[in-house]
């Protein structure tokens, strides 16, 4: 159906710069945990060469190119000296939430790609800001939602579009974990200064894109949420580290009511720490028929079962499973391949700003309606 009306639409053709024909030179920005899993799948793909690694870190890009057998590579203290130095084709960034916005900024406006972590960043300001960088650059920027990209998350989003469902008004999404604090590295994703957010940005940008996705991505409109941290903020919970309880100052449970274009109701609700198992599957509710998306014990985007399908046949009510599918092809393999494809051939990203800006807004408006206390209306900007 979009496809059709797409026909009617002018569209311009960008002429993006490619880089076939040759290795795409590839520059890590922060050498955490996530930069591991990027390595091993830019070493999957003949034709990518890591060349540059920086972390702010003394001693940890070197430390972690041994690590990860990576040899050669050429070392920096900081985002801005890698990519300064280095004839860079592209770069992932790897960095904690708070400096995802200035690294992807500072690569693009040098001409570079990247393949950006997620969440987005942490305000919508700061998506705002990414996305002008982006279009001013004409480079390629993805946004590393690896969950996209599994087959059972796709016939979500098929059985969505084909509108077998009907007209979809309501949707409950989110999950979580009854303990989950992410703190097996250190602390950067449980302090305001390094994460900027918590189980609200990252998870909870997950449970948004599954289903913003499957729907089509309408713009978000106004935002009443509501954020806690009774569970990081009690030295109890961190049996082997107390002291975290100190420096913990962002969210672990994020709950929202969210309006989107096409009057389309989004109920959400995400946890790293509850008294319970989970705070309920994702369920869509359409006109015709409601879908059913069994929650994870650790939510990371995945899909906990088979997707269930509730209708009503022949005057009958009844309900079906839609068989799981597997495609033996690793996810994170495919976000870093369709990223290289992307930057190579040009064209459109696998993950694009112009979707996830509308992500960060919610998680942005949730974060703000929650300390003001109100309801609040999105303003995004066209970019
Ligand atoms: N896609 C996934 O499945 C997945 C999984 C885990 C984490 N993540 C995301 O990846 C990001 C990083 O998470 P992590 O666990 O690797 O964090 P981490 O704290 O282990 O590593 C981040 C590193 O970035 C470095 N850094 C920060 N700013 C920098 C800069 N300007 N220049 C160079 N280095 C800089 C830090 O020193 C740190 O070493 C987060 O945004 C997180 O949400 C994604």
């Amino acid at each position: 159906m979009a496809g059709i009306l797409d026909r009617f639409k002018e569209t311009v053709e960008e002429v993006k710069e490619t880089v076939s024909g040759k290795k795409v030179k590839v520059g890590i920005i922060g050498t955490g945990w996530i930069a591991e899993a990027h390595v091993a799948n830019y070493k999957q793909c003949e034709d990518v060469e890591i060349v540059a690694a920086a972390d702010l870190i003394p001693g940890k890009a070197e430390k972690f190119c041994k690590a990860n057998g990576l040899s050669g590579v050429r070392l920096y203290p900081d985002h801005k000296s890698m990519v300064d130095a280095e004839e860079l084709d592209a770069v992932s960034v790897c960095t904690y939430n708070k400096t995802h916005a200035e690294c992807t900024i500072y690569a693009l406006e040098h001409g570079v790609n990247v393949l950006l972590e997620k969440p987005m960043c942490v305000t919508l300001d700061e998506a705002v800001a990414i996305c002008k960088a982006e279009k001013a650059s004409g480079k390629i920027l993805s946004i590393g939602f690896q969950p996209r990209f599994d087959p059972n998350m796709q016939m979500l989003k098929k059985i969505v579009q084909s509108g077998e469902l009907g007209r979809i008004y309501y949707i409950q999404t989110g999950g979580g974990r009854r303990r989950g604090i992410p703190t097996p590295y250190g602390t950067s994703f449980i302090e305001e200064k390094t994460a900027g957010i918590g189980a609200l940005g990252d998870i909870g940008c997950y449970s948004l894109d599954m289903v913003l996705n499957a729907i089509g991505y309408p713009k978000p409109l106004t935002v009443t949420g509501y954020t806690s941290a009774f569970f990081g903020k009690d030295p109890a919970y961190f049996t082997n580290h107390p002291e975290y309880a100190d420096v913990f100052s962002v969210d672990d449970f994020a709950a929202a009511f969210v309006r989107l274009e096409g009057d389309v109701i989004l109920d959400f609700r995400i946890s790293w720490a509850m008294n319970l198992d989970t705070p309920g599957d994702t369920i869509i509710l359409g006109t015709k028929g409601g879908l059913r998306v069994p929650s994870t014990e650790c939510w990371n985007g995945s899909i906990g079962g088979p997707l269930k399908i509730y209708r009503t046949v022949a005057g009958e009510e009844i309900e079906y499973e839609v068989p799981e599918k597997e495609d033996n092809v690793d996810n994170f393999y495919k976000k870093i391949r369709l990223f290289i494809d992307a930057v190579k051939e040009g064209g459109e990203p696998p993950v694009p700003s112009s979707q996830i800006i509308y992500n960060q807004a919610i998680i942005d408006g949730i974060a703000k309606s929650a300390a003001l206390g109100r309801e609040i209306t999105l303003d995004i900007p066209e970019i």
